[in-house]
């Protein structure tokens, strides 16, 4: 699927004027300055073994102006694993995979919740926190996973397989998540299906997640066709070769490649699990089949191992850049609005994941 095919649906987009109870503040001073240098030099200790120092005077105004504006603003940045460096070291308050982005989205008392991810994210972040504000710097960062399915096609499976239950991913829509009986993370999974104490359990959308699943229980998967437009683009031989280079590499994929691809990797799990992954085994040369951030983010918390970065971008998560965050919390834009009667039923399918016990 194109790039632009994944785009999310324009009546999901926002309109663009600011929430009423929010003062305009005016677009702060972007020049490279000796405070600026000084108050941001702990910050490029973060990240000096990926952005070179010549780039810094440009990510730094940002990073200051950001800063600040959150506090004034009573904001609260969520970053994905896969945002850029700079992000998730320097201006984001909680990093993570997709369940824990969407736990913490439950915990903070912040007014406005800056969402550095993809639409679906942030959509997700609204669901849980109707009486916020969430705000996603681009609202064009969508998700092929969730442009895959639709609510009827998740009401035309359940006629087709009376009584079995729906397990949706959280890359979805709104919409669809309120067709569904819960939601699943690819870190949680396994324990989400067995949870629902079925024989049989449908696992929507995505065919190469839920064709991992199926490897690790016997509760049989009923599935969809759609897949990341990221990682279904490894191959098996890609992996092979980095294997005959070197044998004792460590090859680390997320359970949204296709199943050849995993069959040659080492470990298989949520982006959370790889970082923790690398960070307790501490391997000597990893191969992170997964989005290029991702390298780039881990590498910065494991100064010891080696990486190879077959780098796939996802170009969504590539919208969210630093002028955009600034931009968002400067004017209030863009504001994730959900439909309050779908979001109740979306609300009742991500809260009992979230409430489970696992
Ligand atoms: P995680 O839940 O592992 O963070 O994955 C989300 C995602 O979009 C991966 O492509
Ligand atoms: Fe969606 Fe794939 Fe991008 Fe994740 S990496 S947001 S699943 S397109």
């Amino acid at each position: 699927m194109s790039p632009l095919a994944a785009t999310v649906p324009s009546t999901r987009r926002s309109a663009t004027p600011p929430p009423r109870r929010f003062q305009p503040v005016a677009m702060p001073s972007l020049d490279w300055t000796p405070e600026v240098e000084a108050a941001t030099a702990h910050l490029y200790e973060r990240v000096k073994t990926v952005i070179p120092p010549v780039e810094w005077p440009f990510f730094a105004p940002y990073v200051k102006a950001i800063n600040e504006l959150k506090v004034v603003r009573n904001a609260v940045i969520l970053a994905h694993n896969y945002q850029t460096p700079e992000i998730y070291n320097c201006v984001a308050d909680v990093v993570g995979d997709s369940f824990a982005l969407a736990r913490q989205a439950t915990r903070t008392d912040a007014e406005v919740i800056v969402q550095c991810g993809v639409h679906f994210m942030a959509e997700t972040s609204k669901i849980l926190n109707p009486d916020k504000t969430v705000l996603i710097p681009d609202s064009r960062a969508g998700c092929s996973l969730a442009t895959s399915i639709t609510a009827e096609d998740v009401r035309a499976l359940r006629r087709r397989h009376p009584g079995v239950p729906v397990a949706v991913y959280v890359n979805t829509t709104a919409e669809v998540k309120a067709e569904a009986d819960i939601c699943l993370t690819s870190g949680n999974a396994v324990a989400v299906v067995e949870s629902l104490g079925s024989p049989e359990v449908m696992v929507l959308p995505d065919q190469y997640l839920a064709a991992w699943i199926a490897t690790q229980t016997k509760v049989r998967i009923i599935s969809w066709h759609g897949a990341c437009e990221v990682h279904e683009r490894f191959t098996a031989e890609e992996l092979r070769a980095y294997r005959a280079a070197d044998p004792d590499v460590t090859i680390l994929a997320h359970p949204e490649c296709p199943p050849d691809v995993i069959a040659e990797a080492d470990f298989t799990g949520s982006t959370a699990k790889i970082l923790d992954y690398v960070k307790l085994r501490k391997p000597r040369k990893v191969v992170m089949v997964t989005e290029c951030s991702m390298a780039d983010n881990v590498m910065a918390e494991a100064p010891d191992t080696e990486f190879v970065k077959p780098c796939n971008l996802c170009p969504h998560m590539k919208r969210i850049t630093l002028p955009k965050i600034l931009e968002s919390l400067v004017h209030m834009r863009e504001e994730v609005v959900v439909d309050p009667a779908v979001a109740e039923g979306a609300r009742r399918s991500v809260e009992a994941m979230v409430h489970l016990k696992i």
